[in-house]
């Protein structure tokens, strides 16, 4: 059985009396431990997909399952604890909370999980030195650039060790070698904790390094 499947997904935005049609019908298995890239021109529909995909939207039809079980039919509450539970989301802003500070942004959903302070702590400056910024621990999101930021956010991402982690553009506003450094973190998260991941990336090289690619055109999701 796949661990996430997609079935026949719709999603259309509905805004000042016109609708966008952004997914339209689309199907798709991945298979726990994959690692996948998803790339597709501006305004495609990626991060919609990846909303669909990670519980945050709900389809206008069609069904999200994820080990087989029908994602979209749980309550609210559910749905939230299953997302909390499973999926590590970095989104394309990177949503850090400014009044704390990088290690604290990395800890804070295993202290919201109520693990122990101290080992969520020593895991989030691991992970933080993973993404190369060992030295900046203590400094608030105002005082990082913007790839810093987004590296912050894909280590909180990382700190729960989620099954699975949806990406959107992790490495947007990096220079060519963080990008490359922050592909190599997520093929190794992939294959050491067996976390499975869908990367958004504009950059057709990362992309194409990547064991599975997957393209957004016209609605539509297809291999590439
Ligand atoms: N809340 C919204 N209301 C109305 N339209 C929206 C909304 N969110 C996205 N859209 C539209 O839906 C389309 C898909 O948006 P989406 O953000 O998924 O694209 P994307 O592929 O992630 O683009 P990018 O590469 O620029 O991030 C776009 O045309 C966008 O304008
Ligand atoms: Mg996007």
């Amino acid at each position: 059985m796949a661990l996430l499947s997609i079935r026949n997904v719709f999603k259309s935005y509905f805004l000042h009396g016109k609708r966008i049609d952004v997914l339209r019908g689309v199907s798709l298995d991945i298979e726990r431990g994959e690692l996948v890239s998803l790339v597709g021109a501006s305004g495609a529909g990626k991060s919609t997909f990846l909303h669909v995909l990670g519980t945050l939207d709900a389809p206008a039809a069609g069904e999200v399952l994820f080990e087989g079980r029908s994602v979209f039919s749980m309550n609210d509450a559910e749905i939230a604890e299953f997302r909390n539970r499973t999926i590590g989301f970095v989104f394309q802003s990177h949503y850090l909370l400014p009044e704390f500070t990088a290690l604290e942004n990395v800890a804070m959903p295993a202290l919201i999980q109520r693990r122990e302070r101290a080992g969520a702590y020593a895991y989030a400056r691991e992970l933080l030195e993973r993404v190369g910024l060992g030295q900046r621990v203590d400094h608030r999101p105002g005082e990082l650039s913007g790839g810093e930021a987004q590296r912050v956010a894909l280590a909180r991402a990382l700190v729960l060790k989620p099954a699975v982690l949806l990406a959107d553009e992790p490495t947007g506003n990096l220079d060519p070698a963080t990008g490359e450094g922050i592909h190599q973190l997520l093929r190794e998260v992939n294959r050491e904790l067996g976390i499975t991941a869908v990367v958004v990336t504009h950059n057709e090289t990362l992309a194409r390094s990547m064991p599975r690619r997957l393209r957004l055109a016209g609605g539509g999701v297809s291999e590439a």
